[in-house]
């Protein structure tokens, strides 16, 4: 049966390799940062689900793995404010040194709100790392302590990122032409 072939949007951004090479320093950088602690890796769904699945085998450390979903309301390329979790952490993190690992940052209006509920809990230390950190339309102050890559325009699609679900499964990243982004539905989870 012949299958029908991917074509991937846009330009291509950060290539695999590039992502490769990339996770596997933020790794080596994590690993030395929590050596002595209780790290508790906690996964941003539905953006983060490849970051945080390359991310935690490039460790060399002992960890545990958490995930969330929050909801969002917004269009289909900006995040509005009401945020909600529609999948909460399931782990105890009580005394745990947390780090968030999210897809992007950026308004910062979802991580912010993340980091907050977060460190208003029983975990040690919460600490952010987001595989890209837009500044463009920053609203709100988020520290990025481990930010894969800076970028200050575009929307992006690939490695688990979306635009109205589409485009999760490409194994780079590719800017997505503003006419398509544009052209989609709205969206209301990251
Ligand atoms: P913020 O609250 O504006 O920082 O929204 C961050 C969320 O919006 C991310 O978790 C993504 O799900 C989504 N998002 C922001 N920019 C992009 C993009 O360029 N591509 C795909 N999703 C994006
Ligand atoms: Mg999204």
């Amino acid at each position: 049966m012949r299958r029908k072939a991917v074509i991937p949007p846009g330009q291509e951004l950060i290539s695999r390799e590039q992502l490769r090479v990339r996770v596997e320093e933020l790794a080596r950088q994590i690993t030395l940062d929590y050596r002595d602690k209780r790290l508790v890796m906690i996964g941003v769904l539905k953006g983060a689900f490849i970051f945080t699945a390359d991310l935690c085998r490039a460790l060399d450390l002992e960890c545990e793995i958490d995930f969330i979903r929050v909801r969002s309301y917004g269009t289909a390329r900006q995040s509005a404010g009401t945020i909600q979790f529609t999948k909460g952490p399931e782990l105890d993190l009580n005394g745990k040194d947390v780090l968030l690992v999210e897809d992007i940052v950026d308004t910062g209006i979802t991580m912010a709100w993340m980091r907050d509920y977060f460190r208003s809990g029983p975990a040690a230390t919460v600490r952010i790392c987001a595989l890209i950190d837009k500044t463009e339309r920053r609203q709100v102050p988020v520290e990025v302590d481990y930010a894969g890559f800076q970028l200050d325009q575009g929307f992006l699609v690939g490695y688990g990122l979306d635009c109205a679900e589409r485009y999760r499964h490409l194994p780079a990243i590719h800017s997505l032409e503003e006419k398509e982004a544009e052209g989609l539905t709205p969206n209301s989870t990251t």
